[in-house]
């Protein structure tokens, strides 16, 4: 198995950005803090995302999730004006390129929107959004992206790069041409599918790659929200099914982005710690079945 060759361990955070020093954070491969709960902004207008993040960040938020391709993020960046830029921590993405004559080129400009559109002059986590379609054929292309999220990460306008809908088939194609190790893979993660799906935590894991979670929800389902078993056990524990299914993913030690527009939900959402379900119930949860996720949309191994 080839695995990264050449892990960069000491990036340098832009000067203005002190130690960080949250209480609930996850350390990534190079020693940057992310903390473990981020509010989401995919499907968000441009005026529900603006509005969100503002709330988020009054309610204690300190980790946004944004996207070149969720098209708002010049609202989010208005809402993030409004605080000191060391406040808080912002991961966004570029979309996957196929071609590997121009992905270099493609990705720098999405790179420089990304942080046009917010407007920062950094961002804290970069991910490549997801693999192209069939990313074995597409391995030079990813390759080439990987190559200018490594220079935009040695100039210093990321703290920290990583993938996102990455398998094991996407990370050992990078690898091959790799000079950094992506500090996080961002992959569907929920109860219903396991604590380790097809093995890719455990994977990420033995190359210092942090699983980050997202719709921890369950995709709309509603299952993980209002069903039998997540609010059968929050019962117990005085939660609502939604904090279940959350402190299932964080029980794991697996940091999750999550989204609500309602100012209650979002201060639910961040009660995830100081209780834990029992070893009996966290048995139930893992063993779930219900309801069906994959972590990746674009691959299957
Ligand atoms: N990398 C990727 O490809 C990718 C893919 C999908 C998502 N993501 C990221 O992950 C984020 C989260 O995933 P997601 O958007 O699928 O959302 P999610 O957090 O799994 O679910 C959000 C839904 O749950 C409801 N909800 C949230 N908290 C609740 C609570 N305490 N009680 C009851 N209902 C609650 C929300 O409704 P209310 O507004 O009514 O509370 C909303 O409809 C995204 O926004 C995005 O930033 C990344």
């Amino acid at each position: 198995m080839l695995l990264f060759s050449c892990a960069v361990s000491s990036a340098q955070a832009p000067a203005s950005v002190p130690p960080n020093d949250w209480a609930h954070t996850v350390k990534l491969n190079n020693g940057v803090a992310m903390p473990l709960i981020s509010l989401g902004t995919w499907q968000y207008s441009p005026a529900v995302a603006e509005s969100t993040v503002r709330l988020g960040l009054s309610l204690g938020y300190n980790h946004i999730d944004a996207a070149l391709d969720y098209k708002n993020q010049r609202s989010v960046g208005k809402a993030l004006a409004e605080h000191d830029r060391a406040s808080y921590f912002l991961t966004t993405k570029v979309p996957s390129r196929t071609s590997a004559s121009s992905a270099f080129a493609d990705t720098s400009k999405d790179l420089a929107a990304d942080l046009e559109q917010l407007g920062l002059s950094y961002v804290d986590l970069m991910l490549v959004h997801f693999p192209p379609v069939g990313n074995t054929l597409h391995c030079a292309a990813m390759q080439e992206q990987w190559r200018a999220l490594e220079t935009f990460y040695r100039a210093k306008k990321a703290r920290a790069i990583g993938v996102s809908n990455y398998c094991q088939s996407s990370l050992r194609c990078i690898a091959r041409a790799a000079n950094v190790t992506p500090a996080v893979n961002q992959i569907k993660y929920h109860i219903g599918m396991g604590p380790d799906p097809i093995g890719l935590r455990s994977y990420g894991d033995r190359l210092g790659i942090v699983t980050q979670a997202y719709s921890p929800l369950g995709d709309g389902t509603g299952e993980l929200i209002s069903g039998p078993l997540v609010t059968g056990i929050g019962a117990k524990h005085n939660k609502s099914g939604a904090q279940v299914s959350l402190r299932w993913v964080v029980g794991h030690g697996v940091p999750v982005s999550t989204k609500s527009t309602s100012a209650s939900h979002l201060t639910a959402n961040l009660d995830l710690f100081g209780w834990e379900v029992s070893a009996q119930e966290k048995e139930a949860l893992d063993a779930a079945t219900s309801p069906k996720g994959h972590p990746s949309f674009m691959c299957d191994a």
